[in-house]
């Protein structure tokens, strides 16, 4: 039996994703109590919004007097935000608090106040008038510098930060990603509402961090389509009830046990994001890899001598029958194949082992994509 680590990988403020389910906040309604109940079924839970300076304090009694709309409204947000941490300090779930604030001084004072022990996530997705009058919720991507701002500043306090934006708002979601990325942003949490997996692949393919995505994720269908489109974990609100989330964190657990690597992105030529290259044959013939090589910005050699360097030492180096001499350049296993299949036999692996070495492969690459992208002049 594995562990949840084995399984998924993931990490969260250094500590293990039971699941990657998570529920999105919904002010008004997604509390402690609200996540303790669906505890058994997720890996992380957004609490709030909350709203935590006057300005964001004023549009929450607007909005909620407005009567067709909930609001936590409190008078000493981070009084009330302690005592929601402390009931879920022994829960599984990593505790996740959704802010509204209008300056990087009310995110920072939070932050002080509460220590790193939850995700801060920055709520620049509310659209309510009053809180986008407020300068505060999707307001922030009308100026994403404020928004990067908001980001240094929760930085320099040491917490994980998670950014929840509304996709196809700002100028250009690319732009916003790699700007937030360098801002020091751990995680971006996507409303994808209609826009759906090519966004997704395009965010994914322009910053390395830990991506959430969301909007009507209720079936294990369309969270797998999430999952190998580029997304690291799906959340879930309106239908955030325990069947549900039970139902996708079995399928999910099911589907990881069996496969090996849980958000396997598709072939580049089936509309894969660049974690595909792992799967790529080398640059011989005209097809997808050229172009992508290309925006990329990485040079034919460079890609065949990362290729080859990452899975030195590896069981993937092995394979002289296989279409370009060993398994680096080889298929999913979702591509029959019996020469790669014969060498997985042969060197001892099962085709789940196989697929977790791929995900290492791929963790490798675009590691070093990125590295050597971050040391290029800022966006
Ligand atoms: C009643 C309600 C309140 C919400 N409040 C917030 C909020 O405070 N902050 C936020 O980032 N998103 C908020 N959302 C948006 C959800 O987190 C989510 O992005 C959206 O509902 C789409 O996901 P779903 O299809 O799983 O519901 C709210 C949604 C609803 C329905
Ligand atoms: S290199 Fe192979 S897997 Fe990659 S896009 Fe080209 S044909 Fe598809
Ligand atoms: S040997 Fe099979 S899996 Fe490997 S590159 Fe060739 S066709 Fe693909």
């Amino acid at each position: 039996m594995m562990d949840a680590f084995d399984r998924f990988g993931l990490l969260i403020n250094d500590r293990v994703v039971r699941t990657p389910v998570a529920i999105a906040s919904m002010a008004g309604i997604v509390d402690a109590d609200y996540v303790l109940e669906r505890a058994d079924h997720i890996g992380l839970a957004f609490i709030g919004g909350y709203s935590i300076d006057a300005p964001t304090i004023e549009a929450a009694k607007v909005v909620a007097s407005a009567g067709d709309r909930n609001e936590f409204i409190c008078e000493d947000p981070v009084a009330e935000l302690k005592a929601q941490l402390a009931k879920m300090a022994t829960s599984t779930v990593i505790p996740g608090i959704s802010l509204r604030g209008t300056t990087p001084e009310a995110f920072r004072a939070v932050a002080r106040a509460l220590g790193t022990a939850a995700v801060y996530e920055i709520d620049a997705h509310c659209r309510q008038p009053a809180m986008m009058a407020a300068g505060c919720g999707e307001a922030y991507l009308k100026k994403t510098g404020s928004l990067a701002e908001v980001v240094r500043a929760l930085k320099s306090e040491g917490v994980t930060v998670s950014v929840k934006i509304r996709a196809g708002v700002a100028d250009d979601d690319r732009i916003l990603a790699e700007l937030l990325w360098r801002a020091g942003a751990d995680i971006l949490h996507i409303d994808l509402m209609d826009y759906g997996t090519a966004k997704l692949r395009q965010i994914r393919n322009t910053c390395p961090l830990m991506l959430i995505a969301n909007n009507s994720i209720t079936s294990f269908d369309r969270m797998k389509d999430m999952l190998s489109h580029g997304a690291d974990m799906v959340s879930l609100a309106r239908q955030s009830d325990i069947r549900t989330l039970s139902g996708l964190d079995a399928a999910i657990t099911r589907f990881a046990d069996e496969e090996g690597w849980y958000n396997a992105p598709k072939q580049l030529c089936r509309g894969g994001d660049i974690r595909s290259l792992a799967f790529c044959c080398m640059p011989v013939k005209e097809c997808p890899l050229i172009p992508a090589l290309a925006r990329i910005g990485l040079s034919h050699e460079a890609y065949v001598s990362l290729k080859r360097k990452s899975v030195e030492g590896t069981p993937l180096n092995e394979g002289p029958q296989t279409c370009f001499g060993s398994l680096a350049w080889c298929c999913k296993t979702s591509s029959p194949c019996m020469f790669r299949d014969m060498t997985i036999k042969q060197v001892g692996l099962s085709k789940k082992e196989y697929m977790r070495l791929k995900r290492d492969l791929s963790d490798t690459i675009t590691g070093q994509i990125f590295n050597d992208r971050s040391s290029d002049n800022c966006c």
